[in-house]
């Protein structure tokens, strides 16, 4: 693909004696939206965390915008301007205030202009409908809110490419929506290439351009979303999609 941002090639990765990723290959293009689904332990977050350079592999490579990745401590962290994430558990700095926990990079890392910083924080805030907030501090606001403080924080960065890894898995039923919409908000309006891991089947429906199925460290299929969810060519894709509830 001319326009590959992400390249992974022949990616191994155990924990001590366990492999736990197989093998992977996949690229994604600028702009494209993939969800990574398959069961709980099939390697799914490992996957991402390698992809951001928060694990260490055995063997493959990672391309990303055309260069190889070498996991010096320099590279990693230039890759992280790049690659946002966001997890299941927000993380965010209990003792900073919300507007702090948003800047802290852009202004120390980015050595970004404190004032412009700001103002672009309290634009994201309000986009998000947390415009009052910036003062508070995280153990102030609620799941949903902090998740989405989570969110602008990472997109404070600039990134080029955004991970989601479960974001609304550990959130109040009532919750989740709002977050979905700010993630398809970020794919449609903004066009932002991202990697998205969810059990929220109709969102990945909704939001997905291609599927990449794994189970036990092992891309099972590898396909376009319309096609992936109309017509799984693997009983366990199928048998996957029956368990869920959508
Ligand atoms: N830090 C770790 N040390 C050892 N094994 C791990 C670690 N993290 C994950 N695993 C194992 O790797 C496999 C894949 O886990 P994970 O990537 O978390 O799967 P998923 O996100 O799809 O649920 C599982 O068998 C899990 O137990
Ligand atoms: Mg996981």
């Amino acid at each position: 693909m001319a326009n590959t941002i992400l390249n992974v090639k022949e990616l191994n990765k155990a924990y001590g004696k366990k492999q736990v990723l197989h093998d992977i290959n996949f690229s994604v293009a600028k702009g494209e939206v993939v969800t990574l689904l398959g069961p709980s332990g099939s390697g799914k977050s490992t996957l991402i965390r390698t992809i951001n350079g928060l694990e260490d592999y055995q063997s493959g490579q990672i391309f990303f915008q055309g260069e190889e990745v070498v996991p010096t401590e320099k590279n990693l962290q230039k890759l992280r301007q790049k690659i946002g994430m966001v997890f299941q558990s927000y993380d965010l700095f209990p003792n900073l205030s919300v507007l702090d926990n948003i800047t802290l990079g852009p202004v120390k890392v980015q050595k970004k202009d404190k004032k412009s910083v700001e103002s672009e924080a309290h634009e994201l805030l309000k986009s998000v409908g947390l415009n009052e907030f910036a003062s508070a501090y995280p153990r102030q606001l609620s799941g949903g809110q902090k998740q989405r403080v989570a969110i602008v924080r990472a997109l404070a960065l600039h990134p080029e490419f955004m991970l989601f890894d479960e974001v609304t898995a550990s959130l109040d039923p009532e919750m989740v929506r709002g977050i979905l919409d700010i993630i398809i908000g970020l794919a449609k309006n903004d066009h932002m290439t991202m990697i998205v891991v969810t059990h929220e089947m109709n969102f990945a429906k909704q939001i997905a351009d291609r599927v990449l199925f794994l189970e036990n460290g092992q891309i099972l299929e590898q396909t376009p979303a319309d096609k992936f969810f109309s017509n799984p060519q693997t009983d366990r894709a199928k048998d996957f999609l029956e368990s869920m509830d959508f």
